[in-house]
């Protein structure tokens, strides 16, 4: 089957049919996401935390991030590839943005960029737009924006904040994005601007009528350690599963168990 494309993700909100997303900043997952239905893949600058080790988003660089996507890429021919515009890469203007996005297209072949704002940052997405470059919005709680916002906290609670949200989609949308993620949103919110906009919303910790879901992989899957966030169903617990098969690894090495005779090589002198 060929690739998801933007016309697909417009055709699923016309249809109905809510659909996947996931972040993968490597060969390995990025394939197996992909066989496993997840329709499109984020290089997300959560590669800062997940990735990196950094304890927030803003220190990733757009240099960090490209070779990631490029992988992604490379090892994906189904799923649509979208790269996020790190923090410090495309806030001073549109050309700003545009340079970046540019490097993002040409230098990792990613088929999308996502950057954080709305009403704030229509000026990059129409100029992104006008260049040929598809962008994902993302409003409402913004990680690259946490010192501003007061820490990771619910966007939109109160009308003055809901309305917020929701001329923020409405700009993002006008601008010609082809979908918005809404991080952290009331479900009521989430809905309504599911409703009012034309294009995919892309929901984490905004409820179950968005168009779509997004979720940082090792979130959902049980490699992050501590507690999750709220909107985080945790599918599996790969942080067991490898602790423990490394941990019997090591014991085998230690014991001389492994490796056995089937793991080696016979032959040199005789
Ligand atoms: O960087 C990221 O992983 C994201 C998603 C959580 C939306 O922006
Ligand atoms: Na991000």
């Amino acid at each position: 089957p060929r690739r998801i494309r933007i016309p697909d993700l417009q055709q699923a909100k016309v249809r109905g049919e809510r659909w996947a997303m996931l972040t993968s900043y490597d060969t390995y997952t990025a394939a197996l996401f992909e066989r496993a239905g997840v329709w499109a893949l984020l290089v997300g600058d959560s590669a800062a935390n997940t990735v990196y080790g950094y304890d927030s988003t803003l220190p990733i660089t757009v240099d960090e991030l490209i070779p990631l996507a490029r992988a992604v890429v490379r090892s994906t021919h189904r799923s649509l590839v979208v790269a996020d515009l790190p923090f410090g890469s495309y806030e001073e203007g549109p050309n700003q943005a545009l340079a970046t996005a540019t490097r993002f297209m040409k230098e990792a072949g990613s088929h999308a960029v996502k950057l954080e704002g709305g009403v704030r940052v229509v000026d990059q997405i129409r100029k992104l737009v006008a260049a040929g470059i598809p962008v994902m919005g993302h409003i409402g709680f913004t990680p690259q924006s946490e010192h501003a916002l007061g820490g990771y906290r619910v966007q939109g609670r109160g009308d003055d904040a809901a309305d917020t949200v929701l001329a923020d989609a409405l700009a993002v949308a006008e601008a010609g994005a082809f979908a918005i993620v809404l991080e952290m949103v009331p479900v009521d919110v989430a809905k309504r601007v599911t409703a009012e906009v034309a294009i995919p919303t892309v929901g984490i910790g905004a409820g179950a009528d968005c168009d779509a879901q997004v979720l940082v992989w090792q979130d959902m899957l049980g490699l992050r350690k501590g507690r999750l966030p709220r909107f985080v169903r945790q599918y599996a617990d790969l942080d067991a599963v490898m602790g423990e098969a490394v941990g019997r690894y090591v014991d085998e090495v230690r014991t001389g168990a492994f490796p056995a005779p089937e793991h080696t090589f016979d032959g040199g002198w005789s």
